[in-house]
């Protein structure tokens, strides 16, 4: 554990601060303090009454199927995934709700779609995809803005049987050329462009530079979003308009298996290549769903839900897209960042929508509090009832700011933890029945078994910090990497003898409340996005200049995390340092995408390394983070250290 945790450990035993969960809230939540008990009793069977929610074309015969690590949940049981999150709901009578209000990153730009109307849109996308020849099984990639599109063509996989791969739109053509050809995907979803900041930013460059290198693809379809000019391949390239809007407007939904395949997503982990995360059907909608109709205390009928993570992540695939649809909810979909058209901008949106639940990450509340309490103090907040937080761990002051500002002092806040790999949220408060603290997750949901081990993977009990475990299977765990069995292995589940590896510190406190330390590995978490100092470094010795390359994670009062780089260079280069540095910043964004750009890049002339070699990581956090430095005497030139703390201070200075 870092010092910086330790550190944030002590403060955080201190919290004596608690708050109930609202009386009105608490009167008429969809859970009781009862579902945590039931769930211990019988996990097994709590689960399979979760997975009574969904609509199944023939019941399962086994609950779970576990061959350590490998899970298989509602064995034998079919379903249409697609079906559950769209169809059900027309056909229950409710087609004319709302499903999404999109709003476009232009003002006035925006379209309401009901779940009738989405039935039609998912339909036709199916009828495309199946004309272009992509069957159950297949891959596809979507790298698309966030645009309605987006929603329809993840469903549109999933109805055929197909497992789509989301690629974040910031990622670049290289990481987009790793994605698709690990996958091996069939065809590609993309856009002209997506709104950026009030200006058209351009996604089909990247695709035909990255697709020309990925022999699987035989389609690639294209969303006409800005309209702005695009190369064009004949008999590869058709409009979305073409492929899908031309198709008929229904759709004969087949049953797949509850473990069929239904998407990958990349993420990164602690070796340089991104791992293809595999998440299946039914049990991953049953998580899902549960815990976005339990965790937000939702009602479909009234509530208008907001979830402002990007499709491109985890957050967006089980918290915009399946979660909340398979719960027939009302919400908003934005397209684009938090000061277009005004640093106001979300408080209208939720002024002008009435969005009842807004779930989000705590960069974005670190930001809101920089801007002040004037922008949301200037529009009607008061229709606002649940307050999420996820991606990061939220430091009380945000927590605070968020409870007061954005909340009214009546919204209770629900931190729920969860990655990529574990597919929907693991531990979190219910906001009708848990006290919480400000800055803690609280505990595990129902039916969801953590532990806290030391460094031998034994527990430390009720109270005490060490490594965050997670002990039994849930139904949206992973089911694997992509390709990888070994690597799923290791990386989860060799640490820890049967105990799934999370990649965290936490910490019971003396009230078995749990707190989320942030990673114990070499994972940063910039703005809540996972990029691995391996990946970045990786990135940077590619460059024909640069020698060696140290990545670190530096605490950022904003984004949580900045990566802060140390390069050395080969030979004699003369080049203006500040040149120099821009330029490799954008060698980054080339090979990953501009999300991994380096924060402050220290050129030096050597790293400091121990006498064996060893690159100190630690020491540069801790220059990275202006503190003073401690021991330098195991260094193999205590020199190079005082020559690099210089440098970044005069950085940090300018920035
Ligand atoms: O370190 C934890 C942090 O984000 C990691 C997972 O990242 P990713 O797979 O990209 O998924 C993010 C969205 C679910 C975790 O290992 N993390 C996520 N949520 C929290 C958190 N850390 C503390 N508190 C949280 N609520």
């Amino acid at each position: 554990m870092s010092t910086q945790q330790q550190t944030s450990l002590e403060a955080l035993s201190n919290e004596l601060r608690r708050f109930e969960p609202p009386a009105e809230l608490a009167a008429s939540a969809n859970v009781t303090a009862e579902v945590y008990e039931q769930a211990a009793a019988d996990r097994l069977g709590f689960w399979a009454e979760q997975a009574q929610r969904l609509q199944w074309d023939r019941p399962w015969d086994e609950v779970l199927d576990w061959q350590p690590p490998f899970a298989k949940w509602f064995v034998g049981g079919q379903l249409n995934v697609a079906v559950n999150c769209v169809d059900r709901h027309v056909e229950a009578g409710n087609g004319d709700r709302v499903a999404l209000h999109w709003v476009g990153e232009p003002e006035d730009d925006t379209r309401d779609i009901t779940y009738a109307q989405l039935q039609v849109l998912v339909s036709q996308a199916a009828n495309g995809l199946e004309a272009l020849g992509v069957t159950a099984g297949d891959r596809v990639c979507i790298y698309l803005p966030m645009v309605p599109e987006a929603v329809v063509s993840m469903l549109a996989c999933a109805r055929i049987g197909a497992a789509h791969s989301v690629v974040f739109g910031g990622f670049s053509a290289q990481a987009l050329v790793d994605r698709i050809t690990d996958a091996e995907a069939k065809v590609v979803i993309t856009a002209d462009g997506g709104y950026r900041r009030g200006a058209p930013s351009a996604l089909k460059p990247a695709v035909d530079e990255a697709v020309q290198r990925c022999p699987s693809v035989t389609n690639v379809v294209v969303v006409k979003r800005t309209k702005q000019d695009v190369e064009w391949v004949e008999g590869r390239d058709l409009w979305w308009h073409d492929a899908v809007e031309a198709q008929p407007e229904t759709h004969q939904a087949e049953s797949f298996d509850a473990e069929q395949p239904l998407f990958l997503l990349y993420t990164s982990g602690t070796t340089g290549k991104p791992k293809g995360i595999l998440h299946t059907s039914g049990g991953y909608l049953t998580q899902t769903a549960w815990s976005h109709w339990a965790v937000f205390d939702l009602k479909p009928e009234t509530d208008v839900f907001w979830c402002t993570a990007d499709v491109g992540w985890v957050t967006g695939h089980s918290y915009l897209t399946y979660g909340p649809l398979a719960n027939g909810a009302t919400q908003v979909m934005y397209e684009g960042t938090p000061d277009a058209g005004g640093r106001d901008r979300w408080w209208s949106i939720i002024e002008k929508y009435g969005v009842t639940i807004l779930y989000t990450a705590p960069t974005a509340i670190r930001t809101f509090m920089k801007w002040g309490d004037d922008l949301p103090g200037q529009h009607d907040l008061s229709s606002l009832r649940v307050l999420g937080s996820v991606g990061e761990p939220i430091n009380p002051e945000a927590w605070m700011w968020y409870r007061r500002v954005i909340g009214g002092d009546r919204c209770p806040i629900v931190d729920t933890w969860w990655q990529t790999e574990t597919g929907a949220m693991m531990i979190a408060p219910l906001p009708g029945v848990t006290a919480t603290k400000p800055g803690s997750a609280m505990g595990p949901l129902p039916g969801i078994a953590v532990d806290v081990v030391d460094g031998e993977g034994v527990s430390v009990g009720k109270t005490g910090g060490g490594f965050l475990t997670l002990s039994e299977p849930w139904p949206a765990m992973l089911r694997g990497i992509w390709g990888d069995e070994d690597r799923y292995r290791d990386t989860y589940w060799s640490r820890f003898e049967g105990q799934y590896f999370a990649g965290d510190g936490a910490k019971w406190d003396d009230e078995h409340v749990l707190w989320l330390l942030g990673r114990v590995d070499d994972v940063m978490n910039i703005s809540g996005h996972r990029i691995s100092t391996t990946e970045v470094e990786s990135a940077l010795v590619s460059h024909p200049k640069v020698a060696e390359a140290a990545v670190v994670g530096a605490a950022d009062p904003t984004t949580g995390q900045a990566i802060v780089a140390f390069v050395t260079v080969k030979g004699n280069v003369t080049d203006d340092d500040d040149a120099f540095r821009e330029e490799l910043r954008n060698h980054v964004a080339k090979e990953i995408g501009a999300i991994a750009k380096p924060r402050q890049i220290v050129l030096s002339p050597e790293l400091p390394k121990t006498r064996s070699g060893k690159i100190m990581r630690r020491l540069l956090v801790d220059i990275a983070e202006r503190r003073e430095l401690g021991d330098v005497t195991t260094l193999a030139d205590p020199a190079v250290v005082q020559e690099i703390d210089r440098t970044m201070g005069e950085l940090a200075a300018r920035t």
